[in-house]
């Protein structure tokens, strides 16, 4: 096992020394020295007469949220084949993924400092969430994105006034690519170089526990940065910290095959792991050469107990029949993984205890020509 190191480290360790140092922001006010510190203990955590993650307000680090678009409050839908299984369905989002909260709250930040150029490096969900709500505030977004990002996507980054350079040949290379050149005055709010979007992300925690009323046993989620991830661990940790719960689920980390590296580093006790070669995949929100919250996904398992499973394509076709035909639910390919990984592994993670949540991340709209390939159009 390494030597622990506190989350700052970690995150260092991560992210590099060019990533944006959230210390330096004046976010003190609200007991709040850094972005993955756990927030003191609320009197109430949510306001009954709020929606959307403005409910956690008094856990946020904002002020207001000023535009929500309705991001939060996604169902939990309990599976219709399985009767230990819950499905959080992020797909009902406002631009149809969980990165809307990230956004709604990033952007939030963004107004209360005056900023008024900010950039994006994604493979395509949180450029086009940012870019509509940047919108909005009158806030300019440049978004850099990989060549291979589905068309869909990058209509829609268009359509919602952001500004697109396609660079690079996937996620990874995008992104050093504007860590390396950040246009003057602009603020990067990269996932894993930008981890105030943590905060958004977290609430996911808080609403399965207001909708269980206690929290479940494991929580499965599929990983490209590992900041999904690490930031659901993150709100029920903090749920635990204030005493609303005595435990954390395990945290069930599905990566691709191959292009796993959180999943690796985890296997081999280590907190980071770079791949050289990976295999082509049709997920493209997760497949990874390198996962830039590698280590606070990692810490993620180690802490609660979880564990990772690696994915191929062919099982992620099945997990996506299955998400349609027999649950009813449209999932963006990537997302389907977490389908897959639950199907393969129903017996080992039936063992975690009776109440498993997967995390349907986003939503299937956006590639339906991708999806089609892979569903049989015939009824019954
Ligand atoms: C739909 C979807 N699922 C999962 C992920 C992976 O999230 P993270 O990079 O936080 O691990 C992404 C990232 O873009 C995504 O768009």
């Amino acid at each position: 096992m390494p030597s622990a190191k506190s989350l700052v480290e970690y995150e260092e360790l991560t992210t590099g020394s060019r990533a944006f140092d959230m210390r330096s922001l004046p976010i003190a006010r609200k007991g709040y020295d850094s972005c993955i510190a756990h927030m003191p203990k609320p009197e109430r955590l949510f306001d009954v007469g709020k929606h959307g993650i403005s409910r956690y307000l008094s856990v946020l680090p904002v002020g207001e949220i000023l535009i929500s678009l309705g991001e939060g409050e996604t169902p939990l839908i309990q599976s219709k084949v399985f009767s230990n299984l819950l499905i959080k369905n992020e797909g009902m989002n406002p631009t149809g993924s969980f990165k809307d909260r990230e956004s709604a709250l990033t952007l939030a930040y963004a107004q209360e400092q005056g900023w008024k150029e900010l950039a994006i490096a994604s493979s395509g969900n949180a450029a086009l969430s940012g870019a509509l709500y940047a919108r909005l505030y009158g806030i300019h977004m440049t978004c850099y994105i990989p060549k291979n990002t589905s068309k869909g996507k990058l209509q829609m980054i268009e359509l919602f006034g952001g500004r697109s350079h396609e660079v690079g040949q996937d996620y990874e290379e995008s992104y050093h690519y504007l860590l390396d050149n950040l246009p003057t005055g602009s603020i990067n709010i990269t996932s894993g170089a930008f981890s105030l979007r943590s905060e958004g992300a977290k609430t996911i925690a808080y609403e399965i526990w207001e909708d269980m009323g206690s929290v479940p046993d494991a929580v499965i989620c599929c990983a490209g940065n590992g900041s999904a991830l690490a930031s659901i661990y993150h709100g029920f940790a903090e749920l635990k910290e204030w005493g609303f719960t005595d435990k954390v689920p395990a945290m069930i980390c599905v990566q691709i095959k191959g292009a796993d590296p959180i999943n690796q580093a985890w296997k081999r006790d280590e907190w980071i792991r770079v791949l050289d070669d990976i295999p082509a995949s049709e997920c493209e929100a997760i497949v990874a050469k390198e996962s830039f919250c590698c280590a606070k996904a990692v810490h993620a398992l180690r802490e609660s107990g979880g564990f990772g499973i690696s994915v191929t394509d062919d099982q992620v076709i099945s997990g996506l029949q299955h998400a349609v035909e027999r649950e009813g639910i449209l999932p963006e390919f990537s997302s389907a993984s977490v389908f897959a990984a639950f199907l393969e592994n129903t017996e080992r993670i039936a063992k975690l205890g009776e109440k498993i949540v997967i995390i349907n991340t986003g939503n299937g709209l956006k590639e339906i020509d991708l999806l089609s390939k892979f569903l049989n159009s015939s009824g019954l």
